[in-house]
């Protein structure tokens, strides 16, 4: 151990945690995971992984002995159907492990606490238009957030500022804005949109037909994992305490991300609009000014790159299960 500075990352059995504590290892550090589940696809690299419920005080209390930084990824979150389907269940997870999580690092002495948060804090009334202006950091207020893990997200992010005033504990506080790569949930229910989309396309027979939810017109931008995971450790070592947008500005329609996806499968399908189905705010993009200006750097991932090493990743998981080559509509969303 020596020297080595002492890293916890929670969420560690999730996608950008495992992403995390890949990077984090390669850099040289002592990192433990924690998640109350193991890594689904591939071993941690984590020097050791413990299996605990951060909902719990205790668990976050043993979760932070001895550590220098703490990277809270642990989250109750998934896609738009997931986060509008369980509003109380998200709230009430989510504020359990981000109020004992802060309060744990601050009694077990843990230097800098960076906390993840997300897009769903920004005002939904500055996303009602396809053409969105991009979203700066001061869009989340006056507050109207995504119902659930939006508001949670931003109430947590105040505790932490709240942390920095009364104990002067060093917070930093990360706006993702969607994240998408391989070794990321992509059936069940909790996936987002690019994962969805690949598993559809992936598994749907050439000439067939694709579901999609809404318009299809509905706009967002996508930042590839290995980015994200480079912007976290930026912010980390950076001195700014207030909340920092995490994305790319390539804004795309999804009817646009679908046609990028069967481009790279080769695959020509025909779109079902399912206008059912929820499909969050109608458009979000990130405004990267201050990422620049704070990171000196910003995601650079082109997004067709990205999902092609994304598709080829959920279709080979697909082929061992056998399930690739079933019309898109069997998945069921
Ligand atoms: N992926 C994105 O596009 C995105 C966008 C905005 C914000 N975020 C935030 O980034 C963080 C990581 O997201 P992700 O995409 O890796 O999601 P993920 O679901 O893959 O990872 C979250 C992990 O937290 C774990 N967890 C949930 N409840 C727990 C508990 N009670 N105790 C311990 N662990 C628990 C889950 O098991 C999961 O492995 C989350 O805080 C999420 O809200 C992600």
């Amino acid at each position: 151990m020596g020297n080595k500075t002492r890293i916890l990352v929670t969420g560690a059995g999730g996608f950008i945690g495992h992403h995390l504590v890949k990077r984090l290892k390669a850099d040289g550090h002592w990192v433990r995971g924690v998640d109350i589940k193991m890594p689904e696809y591939e071993k941690s690299a984590a020097d050791d992984f413990q299996q605990l419920d951060l909902r719990i005080w205790e668990n976050c209390l043993e979760a932070t002995q001895n550590i220098d930084q703490v990277y809270n990824l642990a989250a109750d979150m998934g896609g738009i159907g997931y986060i509008t389907a369980f509003l109380a269940d998200i709230s009430k997870n989510n504020i359990l492990i981000n109020a004992h999580m802060l309060e744990a690092s601050k009694q077990n002495d843990v230097k800098r606490y960076l906390f993840s948060s997300s897009a769903c804090v920004y005002a939904q009334s500055k996303q009602k238009s396809a053409e969105v202006t991009p979203l700066k950091e001061e869009d989340a207020y006056p507050a109207d957030p995504e119902p659930g893990y939006g508001w949670e997200k931003l109430f947590a992010e105040e505790l932490c500022r709240y942390y920095y005033h009364d104990y002067k504990f060093e917070t930093r506080i990360v706006r993702f804005h969607n994240v998408y790569g391989p070794l990321g949930t992509y059936d069940g229910g909790k996936e987002k949109s690019p994962a969805a989309i690949s598993r559809k396309v992936a598994k749907a027979h050439d000439g067939g037909e694709i579901e999609i939810w809404g318009d299809g017109d509905q706009t967002r931008s996508y930042m590839y994992v290995d980015d994200c995971v480079e912007g976290l450790i930026r912010l980390m070592a950076s001195n700014h305490r207030e909340a920092l947008n995490l994305g790319t500005d390539e804004m795309v329609s999804i009817n646009h991300l679908v046609d990028m996806i069967c481009k790279i499968a080769d695959k020509k399908l025909t779109k079902r609009h399912d206008m059912s189905k929820p499909q969050g705010v109608r458009g979000r993009n990130s405004d990267n000014t201050l990422l620049r200006k704070v990171l000196g750097w910003e995601p650079n991932m082109p997004l067709e790159k990205g999902l092609a090493i994304t598709y080829k990743w959920i279709s080979s998981e697909l082929k061992k299960k056998k399930e690739v080559g079933e019309l898109a509509e069997v998945a069921g969303d």
